[in-house]
């Protein structure tokens, strides 16, 4: 049974395949634009094609004799509903007897900006003749390493989170669940909420981080429009520092916390610890 992984040079996609490669779930497909970034891959024995979320032909070409398909969400806001679509247009066509879709917590309720291309995904799987299940990631850990370096300079973590909880947990912790949900049976009309074990609010990652690092580390609370500032001073493009500190307020009021032990039922195990998670981005 063939299994297909989009996004397969991406950071999720990429641990995805290899989760799959350790489970010895059969033929692998890694979908990408640019082979070139999973010649390791195919090394391994995974077939490489290409395609492009945008091009309805080239996604055709790359589903022939796919059963089961991982379509990671795409990383190019404003686009993603159509390309989204094109990509379940083309598993219909192709007959996928199974489709993974990574969407985000709650996706149906949330106010994040960041859930609207998800929620729109969503529907127009409720729509499709795929049979499908969602894959709702909690927050990487690993979005956290971005800031980590001026945290450890200025002895201040920043964020917009309040008391908010974050069940994060690290992006191989999904792609695992990913791989799990692709390569045993059962899945279809799951709807699985993703978070890790770790619930914490942001001063209490400021506490991880002072653990790990050997460098104090507080939290300060800002407002959402003083982060979006902040994050555009740092040059971080309007839109994104936007979206990103509409995320920071989404944590604030709970919505990246998750409670359901979804992803330690799928994986069998607890998530990674967060501190692992920052004592493998500080030691390079
Ligand atoms: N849960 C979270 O905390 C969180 C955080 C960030 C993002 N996300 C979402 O989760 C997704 C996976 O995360 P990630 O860290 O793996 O992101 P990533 O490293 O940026 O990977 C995105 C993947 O999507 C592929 N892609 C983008 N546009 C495409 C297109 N038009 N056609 C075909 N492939 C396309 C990229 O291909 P190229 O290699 O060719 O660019 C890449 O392989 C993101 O795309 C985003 O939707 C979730």
């Amino acid at each position: 049974m063939t299994i297909a992984v989009t996004g397969a040079s991406g950071q999720l996609g990429r641990l995805a395949v290899e989760a799959l490669l350790r489970r010895e779930a059969g033929p692998i497909v890694a979908i990408v634009r640019d082979p070139a970034k999973v010649t390791d891959l195919a090394a391994r024995g995974v077939e490489v094609r290409r395609a492009d979320y945008d091009d309805v032909a080239s996604l055709d070409a790359a589903l022939v004799g796919v059963r089961r398909l991982l379509l990671v969400s795409g990383s190019e806001p404003g686009k993603r509903i159509p390309q989204h679509t094109n990509v379940i247009r083309a598993a219909e066509r192709a007959g996928v007897e199974l489709l993974a879709y990574t969407s985000i917590p709650r996706a149906t309720q949330t106010p994040m900006l960041l859930a609207a291309e998800h929620r729109g995904t969503e529907e127009v799987l409720a729509g499709s003749s795929v049979p499908y299940v969602l894959l709702r990631n909690g927050w990487y850990w690993e979005n956290y390493l971005r800031g980590l370096a001026p945290a450890l300079q200025a002895g201040v973590l920043y964020g917009a989170s309040g008391d908010g909880r974050v069940a994060g947990a690290a992006r191989a912790d999904y792609a695992e669940a990913a791989a799990v949900v692709l390569s045993t049976d059962g899945h279809a009309g799951a709807v699985y909420e993703l978070g890790g074990d770790e619930r914490l609010t942001l001063t209490e990652l400021a506490g991880v981080i002072s653990a790990v690092s050997g460098t104090a580390v507080r939290y300060q609370d800002v407002s959402a429009a003083d982060y979006a500032e902040a994050l555009e001073k740092a040059g971080i493009p309007g839109g994104f520092a936007q979206i990103l500190a509409d995320s920071e307020t989404g944590a604030s009021n709970g919505w990246l916390d998750v409670t359901s032990g979804d992803l330690h039922t799928l994986n069998g195990r607890p998530s990674t610890p967060v501190a692992d998670v920052f004592r493998a981005a500080l030691a390079g």
